[in-house]
């Protein structure tokens, strides 16, 4: 059976296909996100075929980990790997993540990480990796945030300009743990409006971007000094004030890890409310986040 499945590298003639089987998972994400994943690891990112015919896909994304020894190393994700409905329990799922894995260690990865639906837990368990934590996604609509005071912010807080990214990214890497400058780059030059750094004494201490899904925003990657929970809140609240200058009806969700109590209070008190769970898991080494009660979202499910 398994000599009948083809893996290649995924073109953006499949960009189609991918949407077709994202729209059944009614998962949240548009063509640009899938352009933006082919852009950000264009060697890592493939489709399976058996007798000729697409069948399933696969992302991953690389990032560089600057060591206290010196050398560098690399942290992958996995992301967005569906089969089509009609061709599952038929190994394709496996073949294609081994083949995924297999392409991040031969680029350097020396931990492999993915966000998990708790039905895939298991199958993701076979392949060998552990459960390291949990993700909440939480959900607004904009009416309710006409209720919330999100317009009052005292700490000055500013756009992000594009001279402050290679700066953002080595902030952003004592929390994330790795850089991901290309990452937040490309984010910056997509949905700059949404973009915004807070510095003490000329020191950055949290920044936050969004990006546009299909009903709205989404928000992260969203760092900050866990020391400066004010500030946390004044970046959110100029960001949601930005989307609701643009947009007057829309949802926003955002990615937070469990781990981040301050996180989810602050967003229950805005009135965001709790819809879904994904389980974080590792495969290989565990040290990948620095510094997690700094994370207030993450930058996707997708991509960490
Ligand atoms: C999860 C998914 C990718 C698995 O792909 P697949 O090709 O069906 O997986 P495989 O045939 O390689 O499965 C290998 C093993 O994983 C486990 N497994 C796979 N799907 C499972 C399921 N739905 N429930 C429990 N175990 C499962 C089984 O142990 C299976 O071995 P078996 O069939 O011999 O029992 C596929 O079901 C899918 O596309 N789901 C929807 C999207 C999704 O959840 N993607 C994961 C992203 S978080």
């Amino acid at each position: 059976m398994k000599k009948e499945i083809y893996i290649r590298n995924f073109t953006e003639d499949d960009i189609d296909f991918a949407v077709e089987l994202i729209r059944i998972e009614r998962w949240n994400y548009l063509p640009v996100d899938i352009k933006r994943l082919l852009e950000y690891e264009p060697n890592g990112c493939f489709v399976a075929e058996k007798n000729n015919k697409r069948v399933g896909f696969i992302f991953t994304i690389s990032y560089d980990r600057a060591l206290k020894s010196g050398y560098k190393s690399r942290i992958g994700w996995i992301a967005l790997l569906i089969i089509h409905p009609t061709y599952r329990r038929r190994g394709i799922g496996t073949a294609l993540t081994k083949h995924a894995m297999d392409y991040l260690y031969n680029i350097g990865a020396n931990s492999i990480w993915l966000h998990s639906d708790k039905n895939a837990v298991r199958f993701y368990q076979k392949l060998g990796f552990e459960i390291l934590g949990e993700t909440l996604r939480l959900k607004m609509k904009s009416e309710a945030l006409r209720d919330a005071d999100i317009f009052t912010v005292e700490q000055d807080i500013d756009p992000l300009n594009k001279d402050d990214l290679e700066k953002i990214a080595q902030f952003d890497a004592l929390y994330f743990g790795a850089n991901r400058l290309e990452v937040l780059k490309r984010l910056y030059r997509d949905y700059p409006h949404f973009c915004y750094v807070a510095r003490s004494s000329g020191k950055i201490i949290g920044y936050i971007m969004s990006r546009k899904n299909l009903k709205g925003y989404s928000i992260g990657p969203f760092i900050c000094h866990p020391k400066y929970l004010d500030i946390a809140r004044s970046l959110l609240c100029k960001c949601l004030a930005s989307m609701l200058q643009r947009n007057k009806n829309f949802r926003i969700t955002i990615d937070v890890p469990s781990e981040n109590l301050y996180a989810l209070s602050l967003l229950l008190k805005l009135g965001f409310q709790s819809s879904s769970k994904t389980i974080r898991m590792c495969y290989g080494e565990r040290g990948h986040f620095r510094e997690i009660k700094g994370i207030f979202a993450f930058g996707g499910l997708e991509k960490g």
